[in-house]
């Protein structure tokens, strides 16, 4: 049997990251998600992780690292409500099925208000979501919809075995590729893009989320490896630009883009540092890279 620590050595340990994010989000009094199952994941997988679960209380001892990831968590609660509405939303607009590409430990499914006739379909490594349906059956998570789970290597032939579980190609979907393109090279994100343009009906949308031209995202990954203890330097893909947006235009798609600041306005989130105390320097640099919100409609 895998055991957890094989599991999260390598990109899925982001995925567990993710969940502590989402674990400290969901008890906020400004909460934009309630995802209880966040630390149960964490719970579960027994790794030591320099993060905390819950956000601190007034005078509690924090560290500079755990600092970090609290305020990177006030970004990642933003963003999984992001996508939480893209879905709910399409799901109003009759859209009846939806394709989590590189879903982690996401559970959309047992949170939200989605039709009992709706099919999430969820891919990302066989041993992460063999583990994370472990952890859904110990805390007797029952899926709203309908949930499928196809372990795959998304560099791979996923949309053949994405039709075998009943993905319909004559119907439009949602495809939600959140936090996942900075882990992908530039031609895996084009073979991704391309996958997913050929299962996509009329009607369709898709929704992710690209870092753009920062001339310092080298230099960024490299501070937020070592201030983390977390190495993305060896986990994200190296730096050339993502040009998916481009790219995507071209194929036909309708593009929206909002960049981080607009999407966190209209949801009143203040992404500032919140333990940045000194009136006089200047606000330290955020722990996510300039990244833009990308909703495409076919
Ligand atoms: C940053 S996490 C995002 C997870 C999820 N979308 C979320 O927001 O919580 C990136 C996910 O992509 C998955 N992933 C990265 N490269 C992959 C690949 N080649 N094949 C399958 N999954 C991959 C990782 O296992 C991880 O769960």
């Amino acid at each position: 049997m895998t055991t957890p620590s094989e599991i999260f050595d390598g990109p899925a340990i982001t995925a567990l990251g993710l969940a502590v994010s989402r674990s400290v989000e969901s008890n906020r009094p400004d909460r934009l998600i309630d995802d209880p199952l966040a630390r149960a994941f964490v719970t579960a997988a027994h790794i030591n992780l320099p993060m905390r679960l819950d956000w601190p209380q007034r005078d509690e001892a924090v560290t500079a690292t755990e600092r970090l990831h609290l305020h990177g968590s006030r970004y990642i609660g933003l963003r999984t409500r992001f996508y939480d509405d893209l879905l709910i939303s399409a799901a109003g607009t009759g859209i009846r099925q939806s394709v989590l590409i590189g879903a982690g430990l996401d559970t959309r499914a047992v949170r939200l208000a989605l039709p009992a006739t709706f099919h999430l379909l969820e891919l990302d490594q066989s041993r992460l979501l063999a583990w994370k349906q472990e952890v859904l059956d110990a805390q007797l998570a029952i899926p709203r919809c309908r949930r499928s789970w196809i372990g795959t290597d998304l560099r791979e032939d996923w949309p053949s075995e994405l039709m075998r579980r009943g993905f319909d190609p004559g119907q439009p979907a949602a495809f939600i590729a959140e936090g996942l393109l900075p882990y992908l090279s530039p031609r895996e994100r084009f073979r991704l893009v391309s996958q997913i343009d050929a299962l996509a009906a009329p009607g369709s949308v898709l929704a992710l989320d690209r870092i753009v031209g920062d001339p310092h995202a080298h230099g960024r990954v490299s501070r937020l490896s070592r201030d983390s203890g977390l190495d993305m330097t060896t986990l994200m893909a190296s730096g050339e630009n993502d040009d998916t947006a481009a790219r995507m235009q071209a194929d036909g798609w309708k593009i929206r883009e909002t960049a981080v600041a607009h999407v966190a306005a209209s949801y009143g989130r203040d992404l500032g540092d919140p333990f940045h105390v000194s009136r006089n320097a200047s606000e330290p640099e955020p722990p996510w890279l300039e990244t833009r919100f990308l909703q495409a409609t076919r």
